[in-house]
């Protein structure tokens, strides 16, 4: 279901099938995409135990730690790459259900913890990191395939342990793909021109993070989840970049110079290897060239769809998604520094509030 103002309501299958909440430990809650699941889980309810790996190393991630502490988060200091700590840890606490979302560097990382939890051998469910594509579909030019090599890798090392898992597909986060920055929804969509890639139809499915991470949470008990990817489909937010364009232009209300970022243009920009950026240009290829989340049918035994397994729990759009884009912008009087983007110029966009953009959300 499309849009967050539809009442929410369990369906009969959704009651039968949720089990009571384990106790569940997420490594990662201080990255990107971790941040969405721990405070989804913390929301929920359940017992949320979190990984950390030292003391915060910045201001802002202290102050995620202390705000996901104040919600009831309780701290565990570790390395996955540690199977010792890890076997203790899992034992300890009686942990059941694992969520691993370390960036796209340390992937190789979750072997050892795969290790572990089946030393354990108590792991009802474990869900490495995955929340993008389905990487055994999906096949992109160097350097992302490494990338999905190595998840890939994971994923056999998880099965071949036995250990009951649930791959998250969420597809796209809901923000403007900028084709060289890896965390795109903490920066604004342009304000000065846009880029599209192609000839801009090529559609992608986008995602709120929070939506991320209401979904990996309810999927964890669901038994119709167990040993199968999770797919994020939802027909509101199926959108190409020039239907995004257009909705943005909405919201500031003005219209914006578009360039071409041709196909040649994106296989160049990944060929130069500059990591991260050329993984995100091989991904955006992947997305808005050859159609990589739209170009396959959802026909395997362990395939299944989130819209269809909770029709009743509502997605944010993406016109949703742009309103607090637009907040943003309104409510940044002072420079800000912003932890994640790649390019200096997307840090000046977004730290300070340009005079002409005294906009509200259409
Ligand atoms: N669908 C999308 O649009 C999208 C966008 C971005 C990412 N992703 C995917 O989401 C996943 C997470 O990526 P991300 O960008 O959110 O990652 P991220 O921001 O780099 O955060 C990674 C987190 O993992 C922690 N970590 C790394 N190695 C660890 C270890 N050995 N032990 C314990 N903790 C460890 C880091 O801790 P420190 O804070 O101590 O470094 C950090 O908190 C990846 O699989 C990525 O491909 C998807």
């Amino acid at each position: 279901m499309c849009g967050s103002n539809s009442t929410s309501s369990s369906s009969a299958s959704n009651v039968v099938t949720e089990a009571a909440a384990g106790r569940t430990m997420i490594i990662g809650s201080m990255g990107f995409i971790g941040r969405f699941v721990a405070e989804a889980s913390l929301g929920s309810g359940r017992p949320t135990y979190l990984l950390v790996q030292s003391g915060p190393t910045s201001p802002s991630k202290a102050a995620i730690l202390k705000s996901l502490q104040d919600k009831g988060a309780i701290i565990i200091h570790g390395s996955i790459g540690n199977r010792e700590l890890m076997e203790k840890v899992l034992r300890e606490h009686k942990i059941e259900v694992v969520i691993s979302a370390v960036g796209g560097d340390r992937i190789l990382d979750q072997l050892v913890l795969v290790d572990a939890i089946k030393a354990v051998g108590t792991v009802k469910r474990f869900l490495p990191s995955e929340f993008g594509h389905d990487i055994d579909r999906a096949d992109p030019v160097e350097p992302g395939l490494t990338m999905y090599k190595e998840k890939r890798e994971v994923r056999r090392w998880t099965e071949a342990a036995g250990i009951p898992y649930t791959y998250i597909c969420c597809n796209s986060i809901a923000a403007w793909p900028y084709h060289d920055n890896t965390h795109p929804a903490d920066v604004l969509p342009p304000l000065d021109l846009f880029h599209i890639y192609g000839d801009g139809s090529v559609k992608a499915y986008f995602v709120a993070g929070t939506d991320i991470g209401k979904f990996t949470i309810k999927a964890i008990d669901d038994v119709r989840t167990i040993n199968k990817s999770l797919h994020f489909q939802p027909s509101c937010n199926l959108l190409n970049i020039n239907e995004l364009a257009s909705l943005w232009e909405k919201k500031i209300m003005r219209t914006l110079p578009k360039v071409i970022v041709s196909e040649d243009d994106l296989l160049s920009a990944a060929k130069d290897m500059i990591i991260p950026q050329s993984i995100v240009a091989s991904l955006t290829h992947d997305i808005f060239i050859k159609g990589c989340q739209v170009n396959y049918s959802l026909d395997k035994n362990t395939d299944v769809e989130v819209c269809s397994l909770y029709p009743d729990t509502p997605f944010r759009t993406m016109e949703e998604c742009f309103d607090d884009f637009v907040t943003r912008i309104n409510h940044v009087e002072a420079p800000k520094v912003v932890e994640n983007p790649i390019t200096s110029t997307k840090d000046a966009i977004i730290s300070s509030k340009p005079e002409s953009l005294a906009i509200t959300a259409a």
